[in-house]
């Protein structure tokens, strides 16, 4: 595994250089809304051991959350058919005889009789999106990486996983990481690669230690190598060790990443399936997104296109966070009522009375609970300003205020900036120290409220990435939502 030697400028820009070894308090979002519950963590927090700031452990089921306790969480699936928990309800599938026992690796025995176009199909009739966050068409994309005229592609599972309240991938690489490599390599077989790298958070170190073993199984048993199941093609796959940077997980950082430069977000076009890693075409794809390509070679993209609702196809892992009853990761078919996953799914708050949810990370429109009838699916959430993004679902009560709630995130999107643009850079710092002293001292003043206005309008019109446009997602969502909380914070 990599930790690139960077120089002292580029390992700036990471937050847990990867050689060393770290421990503290998770400082992310779940954690952070746990916290209303457990007020003698703040001491923790405030005192952190070192100045080195942990975002998000994937331990959000058991906030808040440190390094050193270690649990797995409930899981359950709510679909009619498992796919992405298919063997993780069962108790996972972590070495290779396992995985083979429970069916493994007669996908790729099936993909690699067939031309690269037919699985392409296959994929594009499935409708399978993107899980990572944009939710773009899987089959789309890895077309358009196949049609790129080059001897040298890459492609690349994203399995950094920085949203806090997510910890589905972290639980697919742990516990089934024969699956990821399967439908990375039939990935590669798809657009013509021959190369693929999976990117890993460091904050997940036993999913690092799974998939080393896995890829170490893979490349005895020829899954992996020169002439894949004595076929003509060829794989090899690398794996990544993030550096603690939560805007890594950004496809275009996470290229600078890996080629060992500064992980900022490029400018698009060119996209990175035409212009990627060396540039070279590449095709990144989310863990989970990759996790389901197995399931569709052997049941068929007709099988996996009659689950789920209208333009959100087939299933999606959700993980729940502590302040619910039953906190866990769940597998549901898109279309649920976010209420049935609220009340049904995760049985309510455990205590309190439930203020909002925030959905796909800290990063996209917040919920209010009026709005819960709303079906689970990209554009149904898209069109109250919220998304599906990750996955990953957190609920906070109103013990969290919303100026708490407010300064959090822009802290952490301060935090996380990569810096290349203004808005991004500036704005969140500043909003964060204005909500600091709102809370410190009571109300800013109406030339605050302007300035507020001013910044987030410009995050959304000026951010290169999804970064500085979530967090102006987030605060329109509050503007529009919340309007009471906020008046109450200016003069
Ligand atoms: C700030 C930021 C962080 C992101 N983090 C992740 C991540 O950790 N994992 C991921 O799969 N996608 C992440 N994405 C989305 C990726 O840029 C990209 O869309 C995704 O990996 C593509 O895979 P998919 O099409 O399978 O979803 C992030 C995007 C942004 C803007
Ligand atoms: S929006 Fe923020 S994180 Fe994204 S490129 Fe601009 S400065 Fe970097």
């Amino acid at each position: 595994m990599k930790p690139y030697n960077l120089s002292p400028a580029t390992q700036s820009f990471y937050h847990l250089p990867a050689a060393e070894t770290f421990s503290g308090h998770c400082r992310g979002l779940a954690c952070f809304l746990a916290l209303s519950r457990h007020p003698q963590g703040r001491q923790n927090l405030a005192s952190p051991p070192h100045d080195r700031r942990i975002h998000c452990l994937g331990k959000c089921y058991a906030a808040p959350a440190t390094t050193i306790v270690e649990q797995r969480p409930a899981m359950g699936v709510f679909a009619r058919q498992a796919i992405a928990l298919e063997r993780l309800v069962r108790g996972g599938a972590r070495t290779l005889t396992e995985y083979r026992r429970q069916g493994g690796y007669r996908a790729i025995e099936l993909a690699l009789v067939l031309p690269p176009q037919e699985i392409i199909r296959q994929v594009v009739d499935s409708g399978l999106r993107g899980r990572g966050g944009a939710g773009f068409p899987t089959g789309k994309k890895w077309r358009t990486v196949s049609g790129q005229l080059s001897t040298e592609k890459f492609v690349i599972a994203n399995g950094d996983e920085g949203d806090p309240g997510a910890y589905i991938d972290r639980f697919i690489m742990e516990d089934d990481p024969h699956c990821l490599i399967e439908g990375l390599v039939i990935a590669a077989y798809a657009v013509g690669a021959n190369r693929g790298h999976i990117y890993v958070r460091c904050e997940y170190p036993r999913a690092h230690a799974a998939l080393q073993a896995a890829l170490g199984e893979a490349r005895r048993d020829h899954l992996l190598g020169d002439g894949v199941l004595g076929s003509s093609f060829s794989c090899e796959i690398e794996l990544v060790q993030g550096q603690g940077s939560y805007a890594c997980g950004e496809e275009t950082a996470l290229l600078s990443s890996i080629e060992g430069n500064r992980p900022e977000a490029r400018l698009r076009p060119p996209y990175p399936a035409e212009y990627g890693l060396f540039g070279k075409p590449t095709l990144v794809n989310n863990v989970e997104t990759l996790a389901n390509i197995p399931w569709i070679l052997r049941n068929g993209s007709q099988a996996y296109r009659k689950l789920g609702f209208a333009n959100s196809r087939g299933t999606k892992v959700i993980s729940l966070n502590s302040l619910f009853r039953r906190p866990g990761l769940y597998e549901i078919e898109f279309g649920v009522p976010v209420r049935t996953i609220v009340d049904g799914i995760g049985g309510g708050l455990s205590a309190g009375n439930i203020k909002g949810l925030i959905i796909g990370g800290p990063l996209s429109g917040v919920i209010p609970p009026h709005l819960f009838d709303i079906p689970f699916g990209f554009e149904e959430l898209h069109a109250i300003g919220a998304a599906v993004g990750h996955g990953g679902i957190i609920a906070f009560d109103d013990n969290t205020s919303i100026p708490q709630l407010i300064h959090h995130v822009f802290e952490f999107g301060a935090f996380e900036s990569c810096g290349r643009c203004t808005p991004c850079r500036v704005g969140s710092s500043r909003i964060a120290r204005m909500f600091m002293k709102i809370l410190d001292h009571g109300p800013g003043s109406a030339l605050e409220r302007t300035e507020w206005q001013d910044i987030v309008s410009a995050l959304s019109q000026a951010s290169l990435c999804g970064l500085g446009m979530g967090l102006a997602e987030f605060a329109q969502s509050i503007l529009r939502y919340y309007p009471g909380d906020l008046k109450k914070c200016f003069a």
